[in-house]
């Protein structure tokens, strides 16, 4: 992804200052690990942007990056822990490599850290970030609950569905944007378009991993491809499949949603048939172009130049493209 790449060196050399402290070496060679392995960094990349875009210069937001950039690094050590992932960003998860206790006090250090960054900020601005940002966290908290909920049922609506992933994932993504707007210190009302095309995006995105946790290439997905379905995750393609699916389609995937094999290889090759022949694969990238189109209405009455919207636009079409 070219967007992805403006401001890499930048982040790359700031991530990996970001943390002094060496000992105990438990608690910070974990943090050391997880933010080596790199990742797209499409949040902290959104924040130099929108900072950017907006008229400030992007380096008066990078305390703002890194703290969004550690937060969701901080998320994902303990999702792997809830969703027994053995797999991140090509290698160990951070609780197979070390153990499920180091994993935990890791993340928890993770977050403080992240949150230190704000530090940085004069009083007024410190404020505005940390509320969003406490908002955001929170709100992260309370998707992830429902995930998790959502696995052992199943009366799962479309709209629990929405809400739970705006919430584990989109407003984090509208966040990082909106951390570049207050930075740049734009006026509300844009701030809160910027925030509502950063959610919208972050639909379109969960959507897409979605997608990829089922149809991604083993080779380069970095995560192990098939890990929804061991869980039972209640996903978009689930969702869809039980909604337009024949009656026998439907009947097999719930029979397999109430299953943990213990080799999970044929529910995985069945599960996934049935994502395909029910059409519920191309509605789910019908609904990932739809969410990336709602993202860019938000743009429209945006006070920046037509240039700069492109720009945005440019990143959002990057992103539902994406193999990785
Ligand atoms: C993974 O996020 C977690 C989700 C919210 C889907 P990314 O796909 O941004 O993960 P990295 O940071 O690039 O590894
Ligand atoms: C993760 O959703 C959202 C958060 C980490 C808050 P997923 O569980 O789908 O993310 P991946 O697929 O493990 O990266
Ligand atoms: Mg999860
Ligand atoms: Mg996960
Ligand atoms: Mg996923």
């Amino acid at each position: 992804m070219q967007s992805l790449q403006l401001y890499s060196g930048t982040l790359r050399e700031y991530l990996q200052n970001a943390i002094n402290q060496k000992e105990p070496s438990h608690l910070y060679q974990p943090i050391d690990y997880i933010l080596s392995l790199g990742g797209k960094r499409i949040r902290p990349t959104l924040t130099l942007l929108v900072c950017d875009i907006f008229g400030e210069d992007h380096k008066k937001a990078i305390n703002a990056a890194l703290a969004v950039e550690l937060f969701h690094n901080f998320s994902l050590i303990h999702d792997d822990i809830m969703d027994n992932a053995p797999l991140r960003r090509g290698k160990e998860t951070v609780h197979e490599k070390w153990d499920v206790n180091t994993a935990i006090l890791s993340g928890d250090a993770m977050l403080i850290l992240a949150y230190q960054f704000f530090e940085n900020y004069e009083p007024k601005m410190f404020q505005k970030l940390a509320m969003l940002f406490s908002k955001t966290a929170l709100e992260v908290c309370e998707g992830q609950q429902w995930d998790m909920d959502f696995e052992t049922r199943d009366d799962v609506t479309l709209e629990e569905y929405l809400k739970m992933i705006d919430y584990k994932t989109a407003v984090l993504i509208g966040a990082a944007m909106k951390m570049g707007a207050i930075v740049a210190k734009t006026s509300e009302a844009d701030a809160e378009k910027i925030y509502q095309f950063g959610r919208n995006l972050g639909i379109a995105f969960q959507l897409q991993d979605d997608y990829l946790d089922v149809f991604g290439n083993p080779e380069n997905f970095g995560k192990q491809v098939g890990g929804d379905i061991i869980s039972n995750k209640k996903t978009f393609l689930y969702l869809n499949s039980l909604e337009n699916g024949s009656m026998k389609e439907k009947e097999d995937l719930q029979n397999l949603f109430s299953i943990n094999p213990k080799d999970p290889a044929d529910k995985i090759e069945t599960v996934k048939q049935i994502y395909e022949s029910s059409g519920a694969s191309e509605a789910t990238k019908k609904a990932i172009e739809l969410y990336t189109l709602k993202a860019f209405e938000n743009l429209e009455s945006l006070n920046i130049s037509n240039e700069k919207r492109q720009q945005l636009q440019t990143f959002g079409n990057e992103l539902m493209r994406r193999n990785i």
